[in-house]
């Protein structure tokens, strides 16, 4: 029989470092990235009613302010897809591969040529000023408070001087039973989709360099629309910057 060496201390030792690792609870970015692998292939079928009620016409509208190149951030399933402009050059990023392969089939049968790219905010690595129009619709929900900041200035880093940033959220109302009802839904939001509908983006907004251009609220203030752009003569500031010239976006 073969005989067991006997663990020496500093054996003892690393097994419960590595213990201790593996019992460390995930961080909200993974459990975000968890719970989009989970209900990836259920995700249509969920978001159906919204997507069929409200949602569709509000893609409609936000995209036919859009030209050019466009970055769809947090693609998801691609509900955004059928509504791009014709014409523009579109790329697509997703922190979860399962929500991405959803897009990528939907893009396919659309017939939608574009760029697909498993990534996530605030590390895009994409160039900066590489994009016309930045959209990110019903993801900032997402994003945990502490890493929104870094999130925009990601944003404002890809629009670069000239783009514009298109932030479709969630938005507590102030309508009283309309707010009653967010609240209490909220927590299933959370456990469902890792999303809340307090996200208060636009304290981002000014640290971030950027500038409300426009702003429209829609659903009794359930849900808002802004346009941002850069501060007039700001300059991208240097731990976002990366390369300031426009990067031709067959160089990511
Ligand atoms: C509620 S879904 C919205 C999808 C799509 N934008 C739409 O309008 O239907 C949120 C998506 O954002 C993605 N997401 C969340 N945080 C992200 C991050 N930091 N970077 C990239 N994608 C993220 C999730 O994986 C998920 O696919």
């Amino acid at each position: 029989m073969e005989k067991r060496s006997k663990p020496t201390a500093a054996r003892a030792l690393v097994d419960r470092q590595i213990g201790r690792f593996e019992a460390m609870p995930p961080s909200a970015r993974e459990r975000c990235v968890d719970a989009y692998q989970r209900i990836a292939a259920v995700y249509d079928i969920i978001d159906m009613p919204y997507e069929y009620l409200w949602k569709r016409p509000l893609r409609r509208y936000l995209f036919a302010r859009t030209a050019g190149r466009i970055l769809d951030v947090g693609i998801g399933t691609g509900c955004n897809i059928p509504f791009y402009p014709a014409g523009a050059t579109v790329t697509g990023i997703d922190q979860s591969g399962a929500m991405l392969a959803r897009a990528r089939k939907r893009a396919a049968g659309l017939g939608r040529e574009m760029t697909l790219l498993e990534r996530g905010l605030p590390d895009t690595r994409l160039p900066a000023a590489g994009f016309d129009c930045v959209v990110a619709s019903f993801i900032i929900c997402c994003i945990p408070a502490g890493e929104q900041p870094a999130a925009f200035a990601e944003l404002r880093r890809l629009a670069g001087r000239e783009g514009r940033i298109f932030i479709l959220d969630y938005t507590l109302p102030t309508q009283p039973l309309l707010r009653a009802f967010m609240r209490a839904t909220a927590p299933m939001i959370r456990s469902v989709f890792a999303a809340r509908y307090d996200t208060d983006a636009e304290r981002c907004f000014g640290p971030a360099g950027l500038r409300v251009e426009e702003s429209r609220k829609f659903l009794g203030g359930a849900v808002t629309l802004h346009i941002l752009a850069a501060e007039a003569g700001e300059s991208l500031s240097a731990g976002a910057a990366g390369t300031r010239e426009k990067t031709p976006l067959s160089a990511i």
